[in-house]
């Protein structure tokens, strides 16, 4: 294949929105929509992308480079290019024109609102264009009558590709074409840069259409190729609310299908929200409201009962989170069991075998294996060592009013229920604190400290009072 450079048409503004933020910025539920196209086309290892943008350009320019940096995406050279004014499709290319002086391939032009489009899309068309040894080649889909896209004419006989005529200028008659074009181009780059200069806006937007390359090109005796596309979901781009609630759905219902044949079980998957990148290792079985997002990895067998709402977080083998857990920036080791009603907040790391039950929260938290907090207990900014039991209604008390503070607690020390450790504080190794007491000095190794007011009993006292 010849050099490819890729022209990304991201210069709308998106007013049906109703956003400030530029259209190609709209988040779908794990990025921008702008940069599922990076992602897409970076797979197909262009020499050179060029943006071209509009309203909002610097911020657009901004979101872009930085995506592009941190993704590590291969793009070739990166160019921005504003579009003044928005005068059409054909317009925003001739926009970008300058920025492929120079280059001598084929042009892929597509749209920054168009989230969808696979990777293995863009290569079937790249093939079919060199099979056909055309100058442009363009990927079609099926439309309805009430569908504002250019139709595609062919001719009658040879089924060859004519012209695409857009719907504001189709007779009722082109109008019933079935055949649409879904503004995804590749396109000689000696034929494109004058086809482009010679547009002129003579139609119903007096707009310069993209498309008329088409007919000059068919004019000058060149092979037009129109590649059609099955999958119309994928080429679908957003305008509305409800585009992007569609993109969203499909989005997941990509991500569930992926890990579904990779061995993952989702019990009701219509309720559970998987993000892109999250990894979900073999047997793994996933209840109902689940929610996996950002960078989460989870292990291999791992049991998530449902109600779920984990973040960038890593969970390992066989793992059981129970029901209504929330999880953010952790880490889980193998065996583990945490729930129901756990809240585990950033920094929370747990090894092997750690229980962490019903009503507690974690911060700052270190759990070594086979630490247990089973009930009604705060750990924030704290260091659990091996084996170490926490009785229900344990707290850290790690902030005096102006500073955190650590509470260390060593392995196979044992916590009474109802403690309060004022931090900072240490209980070592093997120490016992009794049920009901307020640490405030250190609990030395093999200790038992408990602070408590002696209990008082007055027997018949309550018969005394009702007389
Ligand atoms: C375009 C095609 C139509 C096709 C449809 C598919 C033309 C003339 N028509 O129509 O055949 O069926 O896409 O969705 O090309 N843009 C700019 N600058 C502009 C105008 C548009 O950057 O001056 C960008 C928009 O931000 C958008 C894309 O180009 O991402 C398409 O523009 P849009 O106005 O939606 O084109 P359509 O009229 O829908
Ligand atoms: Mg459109």
């Amino acid at each position: 294949m010849a050099d490819l450079a890729i022209v990304i048409l991201a210069a709308g503004k998106g007013t049906r929105l109703k956003q400030e933020r530029p259209k190609v910025l709209t988040q779908t539920r794990s990025k921008a929509l702008l940069f599922h196209v990076l992602d897409s086309v970076s797979l197909l290892s262009p020499t050179k992308t060029v943006l071209v943008t509009g309203y909002k350009s610097e911020e657009v320019e901004v979101a872009a480079r930085e995506y592009v940096k941190n993704a590590k995406l291969g793009l070739g050279e990166v160019e921005f290019v504003l579009q003044e004014e928005q005068r059409g499709t054909g317009d925003a290319v001739r926009a970008a024109l300058p920025k492929l002086s120079g280059f001598c391939g084929e042009v892929l032009l597509l749209y920054g609102d168009v989230p969808l489009v696979k990777p293995e899309t863009l290569h079937s068309l790249i093939n079919a264009h060199k099979t056909n040894s055309a100058t442009i080649s363009f990927i079609t889909m099926e439309c309805q009558l009430s569908d504002s896209y250019g139709r595609v004419k062919r001719d009658a006989q040879t089924g060859e590709v004519l012209e695409i005529i857009e719907a504001r200028d189709c007779s009722p008659i082109d109008l019933m074409i079935r055949e649409a074009n879904s503004g995804l181009y590749l396109v000689d780059s000696a034929f494109l840069k004058p086809a482009i200069e010679a547009l002129e806006p003579k139609n119903a937007q007096n707009e310069y259409y993209l498309t008329d390359i088409v007919a000059k090109a068919i004019q000058e005796g060149q092979r037009v190729y129109g590649h059609f596309h099955r999958d119309t979901e994928e080429l679908q781009g957003v305008n509305t609310f409800k585009d992007l609630r569609g993109i969203n759905s499909t989005l997941n219902d990509r991500k569930v299908s992926a890990l579904s044949e990779e061995g993952v079980t989702f019990l009701d998957s219509d309720t559970c929200f998987i993000d892109e990148e999250v990894f979900v290792g073999e047997g793994t079985i996933i209840g109902s409201n689940v929610s996996l997002l950002g960078m989460t990895k989870i292990g291999s067998e791992v049991v998530i009962e449902g109600s779920a709402y984990i973040n960038s977080s890593e969970i390992g083998d066989r793992t059981i989170i129970k029901f209504c857990t929330k999880m953010d920036s952790a880490v889980v080791g193998e065996d583990a069991a945490i729930g129901p009603f756990a809240h585990v907040r950033p920094k929370s790391v747990f090894g092997n075998q750690v229980k962490v039950g019903n009503f507690v929260e974690t911060k700052s938290a270190i759990l070594k294996d086979g630490a247990k907090a089973s009930h009604l207990t705060y750990l924030g900014d704290a260091e659990v060592g091996e084996d170490v039991n926490i009785g229900a209604g344990t707290i850290t008390c790690n902030y005096d009013g102006y500073a955190k503070h650590k509470t260390i607690i060593e392995k196979e020390a044992s916590i009474g229920s109802n403690t309060s450790l004022v931090a900072p504080v240490t209980v070592e190794q093997g120490a016992y604190v009794g049920a009901g007491s307020v640490i405030t000095k250190t609990v030395p190794k093999g200790s038992l400290a408990f602070t408590r007011t002696p209990m008082v009993v007055k027997e018949g006292w309550s018969k005394r009072r009702k007389k």
